[in-house]
């Protein structure tokens, strides 16, 4: 008989369960050595297209494919076992037509094994999104400050500050949520209207510099991890500063590698044929 006890991931059920209850916890990851570290204090991992900037040194996450998303997304699911795994779909790879999000999202899914996928935007996507959740797509939605749409949008700056901009999210935020959504990232927000819209609507709120107010919390790793230093937006919290350490190890390494010193003994495979 086996001994082997396999946990079981989280589900989009579990998750939808969690509104109003223990707050959700979310990092992004992206390859698997981050992964299955994380995998045991999370409840999704969320392999989202900031991978874009962090990973690659794009300017924007506009840049982003879906074979990188599919090469990464695999990589964090084998890595994984317990959290929930979404993917995040690249700009243009759903926004002309519900036939081409079905086409690309059920790639994402059948490729990678992961549990759902995210995809930007309010009202203009809660067709696609309803006719996703209809065919067997679990989506996340992403309403606030949409990354994708940052050149429209007039650049990163916080939202919701203006009535009419604050009723329009959560007009967007009510219409993910009645196309079938299981859960949102809420980001870039100001405060109170991060609690209206988290009051309003039945699925839970994942805020990104959108204040305590929502049903859960998700950050870049890289920016928890202190490994970013290109932009770091002001509500991100470093909970390490690891830029230091990977300079002074290369920095360690480069030094015993010109003193000759490196590989001594203890890192060769076998001894010299002589002693
Ligand atoms: O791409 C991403 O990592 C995201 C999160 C920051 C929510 O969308």
């Amino acid at each position: 008989m086996s001994t082997e006890v396999r946990t079981k991931r989280v589900t989009t059920r579990d998750i939808r369960a969690r509104k109003g209850a223990e707050p959700l916890v979310v990092l992004t990851a992206y390859t698997a050595p981050i992964a299955r570290l994380l995998d045991p204090h999370v409840d999704m991992l969320l392999v989202g297209d900031s991978l874009g900037m962090v990973v690659y040194g794009m300017e924007t996450t506009l840049g982003v494919t879906l074979e990188m998303m599919i090469n990464h997304g695999t990589a964090v699911v084998r890595a994984s076992s317990r959290s929930l795994v979404v993917v995040d779909m690249p700009f243009a790879s759903y926004q002309e037509s519900p036939e081409q999000a079905f086409r690309n999202c059920a790639r994402v899914m059948v490729e990678t094994g992961c549990g759902g996928i995210k995809v930007e935007g309010g009202r203009e996507m809660a067709e696609t999104i309803h006719f996703l959740t209809q065919r067997g797509i679990p989506v996340m939605g992403h309403v606030g400050l949409k990354p994708q749409s940052v050149h429209a949008a007039g650049g990163f700056r916080a939202h919701g500050r203006a009535d009419d901009e604050a009723a329009a999210i959560r007009a967007d935020a009510r219409a993910v949520t009645d196309a079938g959504a299981f859960c949102m990232v809420v980001e870039g927000t100001i405060e109170p209207l991060a609690r209206v819209l988290t009051d309003e609507v039945a699925i839970p709120t994942i805020g990104i510099g959108a204040s305590v107010a929502c049903d859960g919390q998700v950050l870049v790793i890289d920016d928890v991890l202190g490994l970013f230093n290109d932009f770091t937006p002001k509500f991100v919290k470093r909970y390490a500063d690891l830029s230091p350490l990977v300079s002074q190890a290369a920095e360690d390494f480069a030094r015993e590698v010109k003193a000759r010193s490196f590989p001594g003994r203890e890192h060769c495979f076998g001894m010299p044929k002589d002693k």
